[in-house]
């Protein structure tokens, strides 16, 4: 089994960077999140694009901030021009990877025909997983779909792993939009994430939410939908707003 990073009890935050910023922004973030905000009881996982984790890796002080990649391929070293596979995230200093998300769904650099090889390959290569899923629009077919994408990432993981994967519920529509969700949307999605969950045996396995939180949306969210934290796109790219953010999710983890 892997090394388990963070404390079951706490929540979590993931900051999505996609594809921004520059080394005098991190250097600045870096310097700016870390000032006068305590982290013993955060767990935060900076995803920025790759050139930069070795960087960002090196500037973070506190033990309870990791990075992650934001996506990987499945393949062993090889002729892939271009590509990153997950021995070179945890070579970098990567503790966990995106995988799934839509924006890699989209562009066809994953689909549920690779995801459990890719998943398979995070975990031998000692990666935590944070597996995106959620509808691309709000149809009959909406809990098909994410069941679907469930089962193709963890369908044929051990339960062991249960503790090194995450779920992170992002409906598509509610991606970079502004719209979001009601907690009670969310709710009823989770539920059915849980029952998946607890079919396969994955009993410690969290369930976070992303699409458009901000610092004014993220309590509603945490104390309505009690999900485990979020994954956060353009609110987490400013200090002040990520520890906003962070204030609530460590909030939750006290209650
Ligand atoms: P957003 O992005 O917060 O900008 O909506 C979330 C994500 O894509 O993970």
């Amino acid at each position: 089994v892997l090394c388990y990073i963070f404390n079951m009890s706490s929540k979590i935050l993931v900051a999505n960077w996609k594809m921004n910023g520059s080394l005098d922004i991190f250097a600045d973030y870096l310097k700016d999140l870390q000032k006068g905000y305590d982290f013993s009881n955060t767990q935060l996982i900076i995803a920025p694009p790759f050139p930069y984790l070795n960087f960002i890796k090196q500037k973070i002080v506190f033990e309870s901030i990791v990075v992650a990649g934001q996506t990987a391929v499945l393949w062993n070293d090889g002729a892939k021009t271009g590509d990153i596979n997950c021995r070179i995230l945890k070579d970098v200093g990567c503790d966990f990877v995106i995988l799934g998300h839509s924006e890699c769904r989209i562009n066809n650099t994953f689909n549920d025909g690779i995801a459990s090889d890719t998943v398979k390959s995070a975990l031998n290569n000692n990666l935590n997983i944070i597996l995106c899923i959620g509808e691309e629009i709000v149809s009959e077919r909406s809990d098909d779909v994410i069941i679907e994408q469930l089962m193709s990432g963890i369908g044929e993981i051990d339960k062991k792993y249960s503790k090194s994967i995450v779920i992170a519920y992002e409906p598509v529509w509610a991606i970079g939009t502004g719209i979001t969700p009601t907690a009670e949307q969310i709710l009823q999605k989770k539920q059915i994430i849980y029952a998946v969950l607890h079919s396969l045996g994955f009993i410690d396995t969290k369930i976070i939410y992303g699409g458009s939180v901000t610092p004014e949306n993220a309590q509603y969210f945490i104390t309505n939908a009690q999900i485990d934290g979020f994954i956060v796109g353009k609110a987490c790219m400013k200090a002040d707003s990520l520890k906003e953010l962070l204030k609530y999710v460590d909030y939750a983890t006290n209650l």
